[in-house]
């Protein structure tokens, strides 16, 4: 299979289950947030996350369908940050992945429930998982609780909040953008290999070297994107993070440096994996992403 080919494989296995695991209406008057949760989880994103859980799976010769459970709930958990960063009393975005935001299709309170309903069905999916030891289950609920928590994204949000309208030092910017995109990119890496039974430290080290090359680079390619992308291809507005007076790697370093840096992680992201065998799906994942559109 081609590196496409394989990629559309996973989507494929990807998004019927994460609809299965939000299908759960009674029928009962509170059904609507469902199809808020479901109006933004099934919008298309790119499935970065889930995708690389089931390639970290499969490189520690794991059964990706073991790890599918766990793919589903980081992908709850991503999709629930973004409609809470779009928030008026956040981001304030009208469109994401090439919709209106959710708050804005439903209202502020069914965003913030969804949102919230988003994160509680990913660890009710992630402790739900069968064919796996509990002891692994349990593993995985830390990987994604600690992630997502408040020394994760939550507390890269606060520092990104934080850094409005002010000039941080890169070492700040480094430290924001590692926990705020960072920390979900990692544990992507992380899941795939406990959900395999692969816990040894040199298998946990490359995929964690992995997760924040690729993370610190996915993140530069998205402050540039608000620079040079398309509203229309990029599928939210461009422009904002000026327009925000956030603090932002091009706002820094500039957009030929930001070019450079992200050619640069992703050569370690790159490296990072290049010697395990199966490893070429992940180097060519992180190669696709540099000059994304999108
Ligand atoms: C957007 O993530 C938010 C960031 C962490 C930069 P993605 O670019 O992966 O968003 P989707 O899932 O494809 O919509
Ligand atoms: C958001 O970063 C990251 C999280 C949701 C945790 P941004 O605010 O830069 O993401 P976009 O550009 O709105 O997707
Ligand atoms: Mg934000
Ligand atoms: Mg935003
Ligand atoms: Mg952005």
């Amino acid at each position: 299979m081609t590196f496409a080919e394989q990629l559309q494989a996973d989507i494929a296995v990807i998004e019927p289950a994460l609809e299965k695991y939000l299908s759960r209406e009674t029928g009962e008057g509170y059904d609507r947030i469902f199809e808020a949760a479901k109006y933004s989880a099934m919008a298309g994103g790119k499935r970065l996350r889930p995708v690389i859980v089931l390639e970290f799976c499969r490189l520690c010769g794991g059964d990706t369908q073991k790890a599918l459970p766990f793919a589903c709930a980081l992908e709850m958990i991503h999709t629930y940050s973004l409609i809470h960063d779009d928030l008026p009393c956040m981001d304030n975005d009208d469109l994401r992945r090439g919709r209106p935001t959710c708050h804005k299709v439903f209202n502020e309170a069914t965003a913030v429930l969804a949102g919230d309903g988003l994160l509680t069905a990913a660890f009710e999916t992630a402790s739900a998982a069968e064919g796996v030891s509990a002891e692994t289950v349990l593993h995985c609920i830390r990987i994604l609780g600690q992630a997502a928590g408040m020394n994760g994204m939550i507390g890269g949000q606060v520092l990104d909040m934080g850094a409005e309208h002010r000039k941080i030092s890169l070492d700040e910017m480094r430290l924001l953008q590692s926990l705020k995109t960072g920390c979900l990119l990692r544990a992507a890496c992380e899941l795939g290999c406990v959900a395999a039974g692969k816990t040894d430290g040199a298998t946990l080290d490359m995929a964690r070297t992995y997760g924040e090359k690729l993370g610190l680079a996915f993140q530069i390619r998205d402050d540039m994107l608000d620079i040079e992308g398309d509203t229309a291809t990029l599928g939210k507005t461009v422009g904002k993070d000026e327009k925000s007076e956030k603090s932002t790697f091009p706002s820094l370093l500039g957009m030929d440096e930001c070019r450079r840096l992200v050619t640069a992680l992703t050569d370690e992201a790159v490296r990072a994996v290049s010697g395990s065998s199966g490893g070429a799906f992940l180097a060519a994942l992180a190669r696709s992403l540099t000059d994304r559109m999108n």
